[in-house]
């Protein structure tokens, strides 16, 4: 959409260095005249940004700022501010945010050609000083509905979201009982998070997922990118009206904006250049790509990009008048610069900010005596009853924080949990206190976030384990179906006996807050898709490696299988499988919700990896399992991930060329030799049979596990991955540290047949 803005920068570029030039005025950046409109439909418009209609309007925004205030409405009647084709209805400067209008793409069935009509949508920042901020959800709203998120091919970035409304049995049926307003949770909505720095991507429906059967109740599919902090599902957007409907067309988007494409120390350098021009300005890198922004320093309010107060740059902030009074009440204020002074009355002394203000008088020592005494028990008195005071409001205080905590623990629980734990003794499972969990975290702060999953958000912390201050990982459950606690807590005290290498392990939990929080062992943050995938690939893991990474998955999985109550994992991925310092896989992500194949599930699962049966029958089964299994062992033979705007599913490849017998062509050249094809391709065959339909005919979890353990055996390979260093000269000292531990590889494959043994 904006892909005249490039040209149009420049040319914008070109008018506004002219400036300076005639003026003469130094390296000095120029200033918008004061005649530059700043309000377009009631939206303020603060310099950088600017309405620029045409071009004697240039200098009333920095480049690639310029927004036009176009009429809306049949009649024109109003006018709104505008980038591009996307309405701007706020701008901050303090946040560095701009919220614009995002339009809806939709999948509708169409009754008079009675086929569906798509209407695709591409977004295009690139070139721009806009990025698509990473608190926006992919949003995908639809009874049958499957859409993709695709981003540029340089980041080559796929994501997709499911929206169904039944449970079970194919076409027809009803669909609009399953729906219920609230969360966005796989029934008849969906979403997921997409990745920071974001500046284009496109949405593609999966034209699988028509809604040709249930078009009377639920003609349309939708997909839209949006901040979805406020947003709440109601069932009215699945069916008709429809959410189209309901929002006119466009969501809220919040958009990150930056001026500069540097740190704000390399800015500095640069005078000419540099955006914080204001006295009492400062530079924040942004958090989101490079670039900066400006804001006014503490005690100073204003525009950080104009220079002086008169022109509106960063002002003073009068304390004294504004707001609150802040000094105690005899106390006079007085206004300094970034700040204010509070002074006692003549003739009186003390600390007129926080304490007060005494009267400074000389007095007889009798008087002095008395007053002393008096003043003594007087101080007395009143320290007594504000202790007591005090001490009321906390003791008022606590029961409410604890009733009010309690009802989590109930609602989560934690009752049934401490009659577990109080029966069964020893079961190696701490249940935490929220402070504790709070304290750890550093209130959940966002610093501490080591990875964000399909299930919640997951953060570094050091908390007491078994009396040690051990490193864990606190997960923070997206939400709970509270309908199903009972079963959620017996599967907490199923996962935390399982103790099994190749499982993260689950070392207890904290029902005290809105959400379930569970603490697991830290594995250092380093995952199968890391290894596959991230760039540049100075390590590659060697086939052997692979195998054997993927044979301890598979035992892990086997594993859970195995279980007298099975759980299943549902979101099998090379994400959810982390990697020790020695390259030993551990299984991760499962436990805030609970699956077992009697009672019924969430929606979960990533695209590209999830069985098509499951989206059918909403019925996760083990065999669900072994299909995602199969299309991550494929990505591990062939290194190409399951889903690319630029070519056919990996799954489908893969199917083709065995037709074709030419299945060694998609295998992964760098790590299959000519010695080891033979065990590639039998491996591929193994990962095909994992994809059959329908799924019974597809082998179990243990079967596979055993299988590629032979096969791992058999590949005649050092254990050790390949560290291409870059320059050929200094292979010894580029022995990276992460790949040259290797030797837990072989401790630990004792174990894994110990505990498949265990696990019968
Ligand atoms: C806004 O008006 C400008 C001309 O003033 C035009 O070039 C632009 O396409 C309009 N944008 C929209 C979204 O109507
Ligand atoms: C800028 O200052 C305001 C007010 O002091 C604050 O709320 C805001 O978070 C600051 N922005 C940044 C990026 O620090
Ligand atoms: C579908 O379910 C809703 C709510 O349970 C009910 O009101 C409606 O009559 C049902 N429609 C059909 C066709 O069964
Ligand atoms: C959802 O909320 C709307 C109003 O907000 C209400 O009319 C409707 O009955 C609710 N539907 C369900 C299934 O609760
Ligand atoms: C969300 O809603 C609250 C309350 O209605 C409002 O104060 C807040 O600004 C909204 N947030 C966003 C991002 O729109
Ligand atoms: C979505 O809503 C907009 C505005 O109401 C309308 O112009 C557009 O035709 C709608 N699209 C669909 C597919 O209904
Ligand atoms: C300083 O900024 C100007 C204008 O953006 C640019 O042309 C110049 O190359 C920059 N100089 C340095 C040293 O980065
Ligand atoms: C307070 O009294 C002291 C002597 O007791 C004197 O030195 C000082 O100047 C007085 N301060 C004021 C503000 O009158
Ligand atoms: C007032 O108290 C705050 C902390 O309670 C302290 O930081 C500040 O320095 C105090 N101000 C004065 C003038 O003592």
């Amino acid at each position: 959409m904006a892909s005249h803005r490039s040209a149009a920068a420049s040319l914008l570029l070109a008018v506004w260095l002219r400036v300076p030039l005639l003026l003469l005025v130094g390296a000095a950046p120029p200033r918008p005249s004061s005649s530059c409109q700043r309000e377009c439909g009631g939206v303020d418009i603060p310099y950088p940004f600017g309405i620029v209609d045409s071009p004697d309007d240039a200098n009333c925004a920095m480049p690639g700022f310029h927004l036009t205030c176009n009429e809306t409405g049949i009649n024109g009647g109003s006018r709104r501010p505008f980038f591009s084709n996307m309405e701007v209805v706020r701008v901050s400067l303090q946040q560095g945010q701009v919220r614009m209008q995002n339009h809806i793409s939709s999948y509708c069935y169409n009754a008079i050609s009675q086929g569906m009509d798509a209407d695709p949508w591409q977004l295009k920042f690139t070139g721009t000083p806009y990025r698509i901020a990473d608190t926006n959800k992919f949003t995908v709203i639809g009874c049958q509905a499957l859409a993709y998120i695709l981003g540029t091919s340089e980041n080559e970035y796929a994501s997709g979201c499911v929206a169904m409304c039944r449970r079970g049995g194919g076409g027809g049926g009803n669909v609009s009982s399953a729906l219920s307003n609230g969360s966005c949770s796989g029934i008849g909505c969906c979403q997921t998070a997409i990745p920071r720095g974001l500046q284009y991507y496109e949405v593609r429906f999966d034209s699988g997922f028509d809604t040709t059967e249930i078009h009377d109740v639920s003609p349309c599919n939708y997909a839209v990118l949006m901040d979805a902090s406020n947003f709440t599902f109601q069932a009215t957007y699945a069916t008709l009206p429809g959410f189209n409907a309901t929002f006119a067309g466009e969501a809220p988007l919040a958009v990150d904006w930056v001026v500069g494409e540097e740190t704000c120390d390399a800015a500095r350098k640069n005078s000419s250049s540099y955006a914080c021009v204001a006295d009492h300005s400062e530079c924040f890198d942004s958090l989101n790509g490079p670039g900066y922004i400006c804001n006014c320093s503490k005690g100073y309010q204003g525009n950080p990009y104009l220079q002086g107060p008169e022109q509106g740059g960063c002002k003073d902030i009068n304390e004294c008048t504004d707001g609150e009074y802040p000094c105690s009440v005899p106390g006079t204020c007085q206004n300094i610069p970034g700040g204010f002074k509070c002074q006692c009355p003549k003739h009186t002394k003390g600390n007129a900010q926080n304490g007060t203000c005494e009267r400074n008088r000389t007095l007889g020592l009798g008087e002095k005596l008395g007053i002393g005494v008096f003043g003594v028990v007087l101080i007395g008195l009143i320290c007594i009853l504000a202790i007591e005071i005090i001490r009321h409001k906390r003791s008022i205080k606590r029961q409410a924080l604890i009733r009010q905590n309690d009802e989590y623990y109930q609602q989560h629980g934690g009752q049934i949990l401490s009659e577990i734990m109080r029966v069964e003794r020893n079961i190696g499972f701490t249940v935490y206190a929220r402070g504790e969990i709070e304290a750890a975290t550093k209130d959940f702060d966002k610093a501490n976030i080591i990875g964000e999953g399909g299930q919640g958000t997951v953060y570094k912390a050091v908390l007491d384990v078994d009396g040690k201050d051990t490193h864990v990982a606190v997960k923070r459950c997206k939400e709970v179906d509270e309908s199903r606690t009972k079963d959620f807590v017996q599967e907490l005290v199923i996962l935390c006996r399982v103790d099994h290498p190749n499982i993260v392990k689950l070392l207890g939990c904290c029902l005290q807050f809105e959400v379930p929080i569970l603490i697991y062992e830290y594995v250092k943050n380093k995952t199968l898709e890391d290894l596959l995938h991230s760039q540049p690939t100075s390590c590659r893991a060697t086939l052997g490696t692979r195998l054997r990474i993927a044979a301890q998955a598979a035992g892990a999985l086997a594993y859970l299988h195995s279980l007298a109550h099975p759980i299943l994992h549902g979101d099998v991925k090379p994400a959810n499988v982390l990697l020790t310092d020695g390259w030993v896989a551990k299984v991760s992500d499962f436990g805030c919700s609970t699956i077992d194949e009697k009672t019924q599930v969430v929606a979960r699962g990533t695209a590209g990896y999830v069985d098509p049966e499951y989206l059918l029958e909403y019925q996760l089964t083990q065999k669900n399992d072994v299909y995602s299994f199969g299309v991550l062992l494929l990505e591990l033979l062939t290194g190409k991930k399951p889903l690319s705007k630029l070519r056919k599913s990996l799954t489908v490849m893969v199917q083709e060329s065995m037709e074709d017998r030419t299945l060694h062509h998609l295998l992964d050249r760098e790590i299959v030799g000519d010695a080891s094809m033979g065990v590639a391709l039998e491996a591929t065959e193994l990962a095909t049979r994992c994809l059959v339909m329908p799924g019974s005919r597809r082998p179990t979890m243990r079967h596979v596990a055993e299988e590629l353990r032979q096969l791992a055996d058999q590949v005649k390979q050092p254990l050790v991955s390949e560290c291409h260093s870059l320059t050929v000269t200094d292979v010894g000292s580029s022995m990276s540290s992460e790949c040259d531990t290797t030797t837990g590889v072989f401790s630990l494959e004792k174990k894994v047949v110990l505990s498949m043994e265990f696990a019968r």
